[in-house]
């Protein structure tokens, strides 16, 4: 086994996290997400989320990752706690299977930069949609996401990863700023911010129920968590900079990031009349790739608006294949661009019924947002909470000044409230899975 790698620098690994953060959650899913809950009324309860539930449950990873530097798998035992090794299977077994059909949706990304260099869907957004998301094309497009991906991986923590997202990260900051400026000089767009900046308190109240449960799991998926990936990136750290201010750092750049998507994706759609909202997993494509065809330099902006998402999704899926390939470079002797070409292969492979029909990839994405996420970051937050705990607070105080009583406060949210929001989400998830298996006719709460 060779000596294992570390980051170069310390924003060099912050870039990174907030590149596997940034991804298609924040620009194609919260916003639409958002439409979907109530406008504003969701985005309360999503930060409220974002920092009370997902912010502890980071820095419980890092905490795990940065004192183990091993993958997430073999952490545990070397953390003394071979038993625990489960938590890592289960991020690691997810992030497996979440890249398989993130990988398909990055390759429809692929090809709308195409398609909107050449203007192909602008006779008929919702046909362009239904022909290219599935079937034999998008099983290539897939594969030229995952080849991309894979590309990254096998260069190294070092040489790949912290080199691209150092690029891709500022690159996807700028361009997408530029747009939200752009955006704001359309005429009619400003009802966009009154929708998306005031929320309702009404609305909020009424439905809170299935509110709550989609901010918690929206907030799990943009940051990355219940999936290894910011255990495995916490274990390359090697040096001892604050991880309180590391991960306040990446969630509050992560949440600028989706927020700044809103202010583009609002102003756009409303300058045309159209309401957000309706859902589906094609809506994004759909709604905004017809936006597109309507406004003037259409092909720009598309091609803009597209490359950005492009980066985001490219930047998250690394640190996806990079959970499962840090396992296999910790415990073979094979090179790691050979495991990680053998990885990306068999995710390919896993990927391909969700390139084939789009329900099928609708499956997926909800195994894995109702069941593999909130049990995977449940039983590590019991980990760390009930477990590991003082060697967890040592850790989370290591190379900070966080007082004790600090760490402590830690401890006893990821001990209670934190565990039991994420038991709600899952519950309320699991009943989710059963009304979209027809199990259940109606939901019960
Ligand atoms: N956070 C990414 C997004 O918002 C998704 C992701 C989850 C990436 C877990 C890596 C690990 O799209």
């Amino acid at each position: 086994m060779s000596q294992r790698e570390t980051w170069a620098t310390r924003v060099g690994f912050i870039l990174a996290a907030v590149g596997s953060a940034v991804g298609l959650g924040n620009i194609w899913q919260f916003p639409f997400q958002t439409g979907a809950n109530g406008g504003a009324a969701f985005i309360v309860v999503y930060l409220a989320a974002v920092f009370l539930i997902g912010f502890p449950a980071m820095l419980a990873e890092f905490v795990v990752g940065r004192r183990a530097e091993r993958n997430p798998i073999d952490a545990f035992a070397r953390l003394g706690h071979r038993n625990w090794k489960i938590v890592g299977v289960l991020g690691t077994l997810s992030a497996f299977w979440i890249l398989s059909f993130y990988s398909v949706v990055g390759g429809w990304v692929v090809r709308y930069v195409l398609g909107s260099a050449t203007g192909a869907y602008f006779s008929g957004s919702e046909a362009y949609f239904g022909a290219i998301s599935a079937g034999p094309e998008a099983v290539g497009f897939h594969a030229v996401f995952m080849a991309l991906t894979v590309g990254v991986v096998a260069l190294g923590v070092t040489d790949g990863i912290e080199r691209s997202t150092k690029l891709m990260v500022p690159s996807i900051v700028i361009l997408l700023g530029g747009l939200a400026v752009w955006a704001g000089t359309l005429e009619g767009g400003a009802a966009g911010y009154a929708y998306y900046l005031s929320p309702d308190v009404d609305v909020l109240l009424a439905n809170l129920g299935s509110i709550l449960p989609a901010a918690v799991g929206q907030a799990f998926f943009t940051l990355s968590l219940g999936m290894g990936a910011m255990i495995t990136y916490a274990s390359y750290l090697g040096r001892d900079d604050s991880l309180p201010v590391d991960g306040a750092t990446i969630v509050v750049l992560n949440t600028f990031v989706g927020l700044l998507a809103g202010l583009v994706v609002f102003p756009i759609l409303f300058s045309l009349g159209i309401e957000p909202g309706s859902g589906g997993l094609g809506a994004a494509f759909i709604t905004l790739a017809g936006a597109f065809a309507q406004l003037p330099a259409g092909r720009f902006l598309g091609v803009g608006f597209f490359v950005v998402l492009l980066l985001a999704a490219l930047s998250s899926a690394i640190s996806l294949l990079e959970v499962v390939t840090t396992y296999l470079v910790d415990n073979t002797d094979r090179s790691r661009s050979t495991l990680a070409v053998a990885l990306g292969a068999a995710i390919f492979a896993l990927g391909v019924p969700s390139a084939l029909g789009v329900p099928i990839l609708s499956w997926y994405n909800a195994i894995a947002y109702n069941l593999l996420l909130p049990l995977s970051v449940l039983t590590l937050l019991l980990f760390v909470g009930w477990a590991d705990t003082d060697d967890a607070v040592a850790e989370l105080r290591r190379g900070t000044d966080l007082s004790e009583g600090g760490a402590v406060a830690w401890l006893w949210f990821v001990r209670t409230l934190v565990p039991l929001g994420v038991l709600a989400t899952l519950l309320l998830g699991l009943q989710s899975l059963a009304v979209k298996a027809g199990l259940l006719a109606a939901p019960l709460v």
